[in-house]
């Protein structure tokens, strides 16, 4: 039986840290679906559509991997995709209480999907998409922490600005 799981998030924008719980997820599930959160609760500095456009640029040679976008629960959304799990990535311990409230009420929900965790990567425990954004706001060098795509996006969103 082939195994899938979403990996879902806001990913604005994706960065490395994303990128390498996606590659290490590929090893674990037959199929990973990559799929952003519309959350009106969160302020995003790229649509949707400009999220899905790095992600598919920066996810171009891997054909077990699928980018699409949802709405409302998570659970639901699984379900209607026929995933086997939830990929999400664990950084620091602040996370912890975070990741541990929300896998016990999507099993609460839906004790058919299991919530897998993978630690990230040493190199990105303190990384996240609004201290990369912050970073490149005022001028900061974000080399090698996103991929090229999106470091070129988010200087186009910061110059068009300024
Ligand atoms: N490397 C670097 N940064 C990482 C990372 C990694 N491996 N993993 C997460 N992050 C960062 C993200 O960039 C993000 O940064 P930001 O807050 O500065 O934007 C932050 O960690 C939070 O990560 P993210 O995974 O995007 O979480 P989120 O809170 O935006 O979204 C959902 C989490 C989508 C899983 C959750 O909100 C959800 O499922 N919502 C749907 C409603 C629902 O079903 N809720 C649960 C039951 S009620």
């Amino acid at each position: 039986m082939k195994k899938t799981a979403i990996y879902p998030g806001s990913f604005d924008p994706l960065t490395n840290g994303h990128l390498d719980i996606i590659k290490r997820g590929l090893r674990l599930f037959d199929k990973i679906i990559v799929a952003i959160l519309h959350n009106p609760a969160k302020q995003a500095l790229f649509s949707i559509e400009e999220r899905m456009e790095m992600l598919e640029e920066s996810l171009k040679g891997y054909q077990n991997v699928e980018i699409d976008a949802f709405q409302g629960l998570l659970v639901d959304y699984a379900n209607q995709k026929k995933a086997d799990a939830i990929l999400r990535g664990m950084r620091a311990v602040s996370d912890f209480e975070y990741e541990f409230q929300m896998a016990l009420m999507n099993r609460r929900l839906n004790r058919e999907v299991q919530t897998v965790f993978l630690m990230t990567g040493l190199r990105w425990i303190f990384t996240s998409s609004s201290i990369i954004k912050e970073a490149a706001r005022f001028g900061g060098n974000i080399d090698g922490m996103v991929p090229a795509i999106v470091n070129q996006k988010v200087r186009e969103k910061f110059n068009n600005k300024s």
